[in-house]
């Protein structure tokens, strides 16, 4: 029944949040780690709230490796708790650990990615959904992992869309614009799940109500933690009904069903400074750029989307 054996690569995050529960929820995805990095807030607190998550959903078993506090090169910017709460978790007071015996593994992200990629060879999917810095780490330590894993999927960037952070830029790849050109530019098996998808994919009122009634524990605490994330989204782009773009959940949806989307192959650079930086340029003639091609997800089926992730969230 496993099809995907991941290492869920994460900055928690609501909707980090919201796409680890629906893999946990779904049974072709194993996840053979967690791998934190800063993002929606510093890497202490998505630590923390990835071993919280993990704790809550019944899975302590899954390891937890704590990664990147900072860019590569690149001091850290603002971090996103202007979105996600000032626990990054849609304030529901998430400052501890719920259980104080919960720790993250000795060895840090990177060396857990080179690991278990080096261990497993052809198996492992990473999936990252935070600025892309572990990855990009991983690759330095031990290159072999470009042809060692299975393939990546990241959710980042932007081919046509406006950017969430820039006029341009998508929030993962502006917050390490380094790490970014390097995992555009390794030439392994690399997914782009951008904004063209994750903005066309809505969560309304009515859908979180309808999880919150489902009485599913993963349901209600989705409910609890989307207020904070719908109402960024009525402020800052005047989306009515509680709606909310479905960013992270995406990448894992691509995994469980990638009939759900269409996309085309393209080179894809990213700029690393001035105006353009941390976009992911995508050369869409196939005549300017020869860097390896990169699947760039540009259409999805909204209604079907919906429909698989509140079967999975409630059934
Ligand atoms: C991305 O930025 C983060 O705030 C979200 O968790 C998502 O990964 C969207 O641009
Ligand atoms: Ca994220």
């Amino acid at each position: 029944m496993v099809r995907h054996t991941i290492i869920y690569d994460t900055d928690p995050g609501i909707d980090d949040a919201m796409a680890l529960l629906l893999a946990l929820r779904s049974p072709e995805i194993a996840i053979a780690g967690v791998t934190t990095v800063f993002g929606n807030s510093n890497v202490e607190a998505t630590t923390r709230n990835a071993l919280n998550l993990l704790y809550l959903a019944g899975r302590p078993d899954i390891p937890v490796a704590k990664g990147a506090a900072q860019p590569m090169v690149l001091p850290l910017g603002q971090t996103g708790e202007f979105v996600h709460g000032d626990d990054a978790m849609g304030n529901i007071g998430w400052t501890h650990l719920l259980d104080p015996r919960l720790r993250p593994l000795d060895q840090p992200a990177a060396q857990f990615i080179v690991e278990t990629v080096m261990a497993n060879p052809g198996q492992i999917t990473l999936v990252a959904v935070g600025p892309l810095t572990n990855l990009a780490l991983a690759l330095q330590l031990e290159p072999r992992i470009a042809q060692a894993v299975r393939n990546v999927v990241i959710m980042g960037g932007s081919v046509l869309a406006p950017g969430n952070v820039s006029p341009t830029a998508e929030a993962n790849i502006h917050n390490d614009p380094h790490a970014a050109a390097l995992v555009f530019g390794t030439g392994w098996d690399l997914t782009m799940v951008g904004l063209d998808v994750t903005t066309a994919v809505h969560m309304d009122e009515a859908f979180f109500d309808e999880l919150r009634r489902s009485g599913h524990p993963f349901g209600r605490f989705i409910g609890q933690i989307i207020p904070c994330y719908q109402q960024f989204h009525r402020e800052r782009y005047g989306y009515e009904n509680g709606a909310v773009d479905t960013h992270d959940p995406s990448a894992i949806a691509y995994l469980i069903d990638p009939t759900l989307f269409e996309g085309q192959d393209w080179s894809v650079v990213v700029p690393v400074d001035g105006p353009a930086k941390g976009t992911t340029i995508a050369d869409r003639r196939g005549h300017f750029l020869t860097t390896p091609k990169v699947r760039c997800l540009m259409k999805v089926d909204e209604a079907r989307f919906l429909e698989m992730f509140k079967a999975r969230l409630i059934a």
